[in-house]
């Protein structure tokens, strides 16, 4: 098994790379520094390649300065709502910091149009080069929020296969895997991997 550490401190996220890589002989595990997820700085921009490279890069320097030999992931991802004219996109979290779910579905609460998107770049360092892989997810965010599963704004988006059936909220991870941005993001990483 080939050691893959993913730097992110959300648990959802980390559940999913790792049910999506064990399979490749990756051993999925939280990138943690005595404990801590390093620090890195998320540059203001409006594109999560540009994100998600600047990411992989202070990465790759925090792994050099401990000293461990492994590849790295991060990912960046952001949720674009097509009557908000993308918001809150690459301000996905502070934004659900900010408002939580009932504030986004208020700010909603008068639009018919409810169409959105995921979309996820993740950036891989096999400890030779750094490889991106995107993904995006169309769905429609729902007048209410439904189930408790997944994280983030899975309550209050329900992928374009389902109508609005189901939320990403009401599915296990595996069957949100089925459609997520995420994991066609992953995906694209895994082609390139060989
Ligand atoms: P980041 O990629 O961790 O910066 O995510 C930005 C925001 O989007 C956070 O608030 C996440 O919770 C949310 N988010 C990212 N991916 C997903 C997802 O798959 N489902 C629901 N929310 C997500």
């Amino acid at each position: 098994m080939t050691r893959l550490l993913f730097l992110t401190g959300n648990a959802g996220k980390l559940v999913e790379a790792t049910q999506f890589f064990a399979p490749l002989g990756y051993q999925v595990e939280q990138f943690l520094i005595d404990g801590e997820v390093p620090t890195v700085i998320e540059p203001q921009a409006d594109d999560l390649r540009y994100v998600a490279l600047s990411k992989i890069e202070q990465a790759i320097a925090h792994l050099d300065a401990c000293g461990q030999k492994a590849a790295v992931l991060v990912e960046d991802a952001g949720l674009f709502i097509d009557e908000l004219n993308g918001f809150p996109g690459v301000y996905s979290a502070s934004i659900l910091e900010q408002l939580g779910l009932s504030g986004i579905l208020k700010v909603m609460s008068d639009m018919n149009e409810r169409g959105a998107e995921f979309r996820a770049c993740a950036a891989l360092w096999d400890g030779g080069q750094v490889i991106f892989g995107e993904g995006i997810c169309r769905g429609t965010i729902t007048k209410e929020t439904r189930g408790e599963k997944g994280f983030g704004y899975d309550p209050i988006f329900s992928p374009e296969e389902e109508g609005t059936a189901r939320t990403f909220g009401e599915m296990s991870s595996a069957e949100k895997g089925k459609y997520s941005h995420r994991e066609k993001a992953l995906k694209s990483l895994k082609n390139q991997l060989g």
